[in-house]
């Protein structure tokens, strides 16, 4: 068990995930997974293709929900709310980046990070300089009227992070957010993604294959077979 100090931003009390195979017993994603992340933390996860990671991170978003165990964001155990709770405790609470970016390509830039706020029914008089500051953080402003579609894949990220980071998440999870990019673009996003989530405070859980990008974190966690270690 992996414990830590302070008030945790995200608990996992022995999770596991079991998928149903066609024959034989169930498949383990996760195994008995326990943990704690204090507030403003950053982890890296490491491991082999299908050793969990996005198992991990899915429930972590609660987007997905444990075969066994619990867990809790800030205290609040998702097991204990209705899918339509944890949707709207996610919006509020978590920012999500993904390796294929999921923006909307008929959008500009500016509408694209703006998305969540559409979502959430806010006007543009709230938003609009929200989405101005972070544009501007990550060098993108001057793009902030382009067609999302004229962007490169590092500028796309960096727009995807914008994204995430617009409703001031406690949690950032980003599955492999470097991993359609190359090495120079991948250390540039994935530098102001951690300086991001410092300045806004966010507590971040990153999956990645780089060791080096790894190093970047607080802790660095290894997935084999869906059980946890920390190195
Ligand atoms: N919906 C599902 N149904 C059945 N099995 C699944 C499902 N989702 C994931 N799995 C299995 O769970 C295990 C963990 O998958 P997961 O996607 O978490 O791996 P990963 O570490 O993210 O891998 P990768 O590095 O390839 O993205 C794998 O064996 C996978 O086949
Ligand atoms: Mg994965």
């Amino acid at each position: 068990m992996i414990e830590a100090n302070g008030s945790p931003a995200l608990t996992f009390r022995r999770v596991s995930k079991i998928y149903d195979q066609v024959s034989g017993d169930g498949r383990f994603a996760l195994r008995d997974v326990s943990f704690s992340i204090p507030s403003g933390e950053k982890i890296a996860v490491m491991g082999r293709s299908g050793s969990g990671k996005s198992t991990l991170l899915h429930l972590a978003a609660g987007i997905d929900v444990p075969s066994r165990g619990e867990v809790l964001i800030s205290d609040r155990n998702l097991g204990t709310l209705s899918e339509r709770a944890r949707t709207l405790l996610r919006r509020r609470e978590i920012g999500l980046i993904f390796q294929f970016f999921y923006l909307l390509p008929h959008l500009s830039v500016g509408d694209n990070v703006a998305l969540p706020e559409w979502i959430a029914g806010s006007s543009p008089s709230e938003f609009k300089g929200r989405v101005s500051e972070l544009l501007e953080r990550v060098g993108l402003l001057d793009r902030q009227n382009d067609n999302i579609e004229k962007l490169s894949g590092g500028e796309t990220q960096r727009v995807a992070i914008c994204r995430a980071l617009l409703r001031k998440p406690r949690l950032l999870l980003a599955d492999e957010p470097t991993g359609n990019l190359d090495d120079e673009n991948s250390e540039l996003v994935m530098n102001l993604m951690l300086e991001l989530a410092s300045s806004e405070g966010s507590t971040l859980v990153y999956v990645t294959h780089s060791q080096e990008l790894a190093s970047l974190a607080d802790q660095v966690w290894h997935l084999h077979s869906g059980a946890l270690e920390a190195s």
